[in-house]
């Protein structure tokens, strides 16, 4: 293995330690505690683990966090009252509401009935149309987080080629805003993309965010470029139980890289840890307050 490592664990550790910093002097100097509410409909177990998470870190970075368990069936109406109350609650800074929703939920209504202030996770119609066109807005926690490590490890990204896999309106269109924004030139590819391995081959940059386990062999990779893996796979193990991999093939990946982030511990860390940053930056604009440095775009 030659590629360097990109510790996204201890990325995350340091990113939260500045928004607590930022909380503290909020606190001290504003008496302004920034809050952030997490909406989860439904009992989907591995969003009732990240809904837990988000309100443990919320909480351990000096934040006030409100959650809303709503049953699974509870109606659109319903859930728009919650949204509009939040919306006007002078407590609440920042508002998620856990993705997917259950069937008979309309989750564009529902993301676009979020005051797009308050919407840390920048799925709103308003924050998605600020950051294509490079005004200031909330933006999306897990292509913040793999822009702030790709910032982090090169400096400057200006003029380097960069091909996000991936098409999603979560992290693969966001991801190529950003990669935009810091002038790189943009390949975005998906499912119908002609010939893969070559486009891939041509990257200074690949962001792998399909969801398919171990897609990207070593030899799609350019030497000496750097890999940011956003898929979090469980797998079986052939010899029983399982385990988690990312949608490159990190051992070969590694071989040739230059710089990559394990699963786990690269990209998933920074996704809450960048949760934090946006309630944080919601409740300065919200107040007209100075803005952290480092945790935006
Ligand atoms: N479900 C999976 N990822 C996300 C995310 O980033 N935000 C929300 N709200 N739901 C999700």
């Amino acid at each position: 293995m030659s590629a360097q490592i990109i510790d996204g664990k201890a990325f995350a550790a340091k990113v939260r330690g500045q928004v607590a910093e930022h909380v503290t002097r909020i606190k001290e100097e504003n008496g302004i505690t920034p809050g952030l509410a997490v909406v989860l409909v439904g009992e989907d177990p591995a969003s009732q683990v990240y809904v837990r998470s988000k309100g443990k870190q919320t909480v351990e970075a000096g934040m006030n966090s409100y959650e809303h368990k709503l049953d699974a069936d509870t109606s659109q109406d319903d859930l728009l009252k919650l949204i509009a109350d939040l919306n006007a609650d002078k407590d609440v800074h920042g508002i998620l509401v856990q993705l997917p929703l259950p069937k008979h939920l309309n989750e564009d209504l529902v993301i676009n009935s979020i005051a797009p202030e308050k919407d840390v996770d920048g799925f709103h119609i308003s924050n998605v149309g600020l950051l294509g066109t490079g005004q200031k807005s909330m933006v999306p926690c897990t292509p913040l987080g793999c822009l702030m490590m790709l910032r982090d490890y090169h400096g400057s990204l200006s003029g380097m080629n960069a091909v996000v896999i991936g098409r999603s309106n979560i992290v693969g269109k966001p991801m190529a805003q950003l990669l935009l924004g810091d002038s790189c030139t943009v390949t975005i590819t998906h499912s119908r993309t002609k010939d893969l391995p070559a486009v891939v081959r041509g990257a200074d940059i690949v962001v792998a965010a399909v969801g398919r386990p171990e897609m990207v062999p070593g030899d799609w990779i350019k030497p000496g470029a750097t890999v940011i893996d956003v898929g979090i796979n469980r797998i079986d193990k052939p010899e029983g139980g399982t385990r988690l991999v990312g949608d490159v093939d990190y051992a070969s990946c590694a071989d040739v890289a230059g710089a990559i982030t394990p699963v786990p511990g690269g990209v998933g860390p920074m996704t809450i840890a960048c949760l934090l940053a946006n309630t944080v930056t919601a409740c300065c604009r919200i107040h007209g307050l100075v803005e952290p440095e480092g945790l935006t775009a």
